[in-house]
């Protein structure tokens, strides 16, 4: 059985090709989440890879996924973002979905400004594309070149891009993942910003446990083709790394991944 999609599409989220991609499904009912997933399955080789994740991502609810190399969680992202449909389960998503990936995947041929515009169904793309650019610090670069973009500014375009889009759900994979410390701190300031004005569900894949504990609302551990742990972060934003309820988290969720706590720090 192929995956079965059910995506819905709200006034504020009409869907654009580019937008979708490969997406784009049959548009069903309202949702009022922004990803539900059940009984996700998804085989390679005839190695389960995903064997039977539910998951449900409330709208506007910041989650991340932590897993080990090769856990699946870009697979997982690659099926909720509509590109592979050779899973088996139930994914309702709402229309339009964005991703961002690690390397901002920037069209080179093209100016920074209309990378963002590029297909976006609205009255004026050019202007909404100077607004998002606007947004994220890079109002000055818009006629740029993206290979004059410095590795922080070309993943704040991508995340214009996205963002630019009103998406219900962003997928993020391990977007600062090659960033530099500081940079990384920055772009974790910017992604709260962004996601406060915005509130799009956010399914942020990462290896950092301290980026997941800053960030998300809730943090979850892929193990074994399932959602192994589940851990709330309750703390308001911004949060002191340091803080007492974050050790104990942190301590769960390196557990979790099978990494001793102890020996880690
Ligand atoms: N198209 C494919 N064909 C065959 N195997 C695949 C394919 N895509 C992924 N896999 C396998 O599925 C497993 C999960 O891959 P995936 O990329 O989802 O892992 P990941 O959790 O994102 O890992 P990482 O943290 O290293 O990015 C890996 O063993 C990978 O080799
Ligand atoms: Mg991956």
């Amino acid at each position: 059985m192929a995956t079965r999609f059910r995506r819905t599409v709200t006034a504020a989220t009409a869907p654009s090709a580019a937008a979708t991609g490969a997406a784009r499904q049959a548009q069903s009912g309202s949702t009022t989440a922004a990803a539900e997933v059940s009984e996700l399955t998804r085989t390679f080789d005839g190695r389960p890879v995903l064997d039977g994740v539910d998951l449900r991502i409330e709208a506007g609810e910041f989650v991340a996924l932590l897993g080990r190399s090769g856990s699946g969680k870009s697979t997982l992202l690659r099926i909720l973002a509509g590109l592979d449909r050779d899973a088996e389960g139930a994914v309702e998503v709402p229309v339009p979905v964005m991703v961002a990936f690690q390397e901002p995947r920037l069209l080179p041929w093209k100016r920074v400004g209309a990378n963002v515009a590029l297909g976006l169904d609205a009255p004026d793309p050019a202007a909404a594309a100077a607004e998002a650019l606007g947004e994220v610090g890079l109002g000055g670069h818009l006629d740029a070149w993206p290979v004059t973009l410095s590795g922080g500014e070309a993943q704040r375009a991508s995340l214009a891009r996205a963002l630019v889009r009103e998406p219900g759900l962003l997928l993020l994979d391990e977007p600062f993942g090659a960033l530099d410390a500081l940079t990384r701190i920055s772009m974790h300031d910017l992604v709260l910003r962004l996601w406060r004005r915005h509130r799009p569900g956010v399914l942020l894949v990462t290896h950092d446990v301290d980026e997941a504990l800053l960030l998300a609302d809730r943090v979850l551990v892929l193990a074994e083709g399932r959602i192994a742990h589940e851990q709330h972060i309750g703390l308001d934003r911004p949060r002191p790394r340091d803080h007492e309820a974050l050790a104990r988290s942190r301590a769960d969720l390196l557990t979790a991944l099978g990494v001793d706590p102890i020996g880690s720090t």
